[in-house]
């Protein structure tokens, strides 16, 4: 397992996303848990990025269920086709909200969340089984080059989750 996870923040943000998952890649090497995976991976792009929440939801019995998270108190279980993770889920796509204010139906589990990146996770056969949520209390603060790099570390988490 790797022992520290550095972002250079001097980096184009695809090259620290593309760091990020090398890293990454090596703290979840050599450990089948994957609850212990998966909080590892939320604490490193946490503190890595500075996100003011990042987690996973994950699909149990038609719901999607709180997973392992890093930032404040998170509402724990979300419907197919509510908030931006159920329409990410609903609709089989990531999500790029710039302003949660003007998406019909945000669930604000924080009032200081302010634009937000959902992209589901998916299984060998391309179903929904949760999604990566990653929210800023800065409006408009992703574009393209963070869903591109979080889809890339998505694509880590789902050989995590299988
Ligand atoms: N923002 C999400 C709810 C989850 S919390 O923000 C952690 C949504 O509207 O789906």
């Amino acid at each position: 397992m790797a022992e520290s996870f550095i972002i250079d923040k001097t980096l184009s943000k695809s090259e620290q996303y593309y760091r990020a998952l090398e890293q990454l890649k090596l703290v979840v090497e050599g450990e089948s848990d994957k609850i212990a995976n998966l909080s590892n991976i939320m604490a490193c792009l946490k503190y890595g990025f500075g996100f003011f929440w990042v987690g996973v939801y994950l699909v149990q019995e038609n719901e999607l269920v709180l997973g392992p998270f890093q930032g404040p108190l998170a509402c724990t279980r979300i419907r197919k086709g509510r908030g931006v993770c159920g329409s990410a889920w609903e609709q089989n796509k990531s999500l790029l909200v710039p302003n949660v204010d003007e998406f019909s139906g945000h669930i604000a589990c924080s009032s200081e969340s302010k634009s937000e990146v959902v992209i589901p996770i998916r299984n060998t056969e391309g179903v929904v089984v949760g999604v990566l949520d990653v929210d800023s209390d800065q409006l408009d603060d992703f574009d393209s080059s963070d869903l591109i790099g979080l889809e890339k570390i998505v694509s880590l988490i789902e050989t995590i989750v299988l």
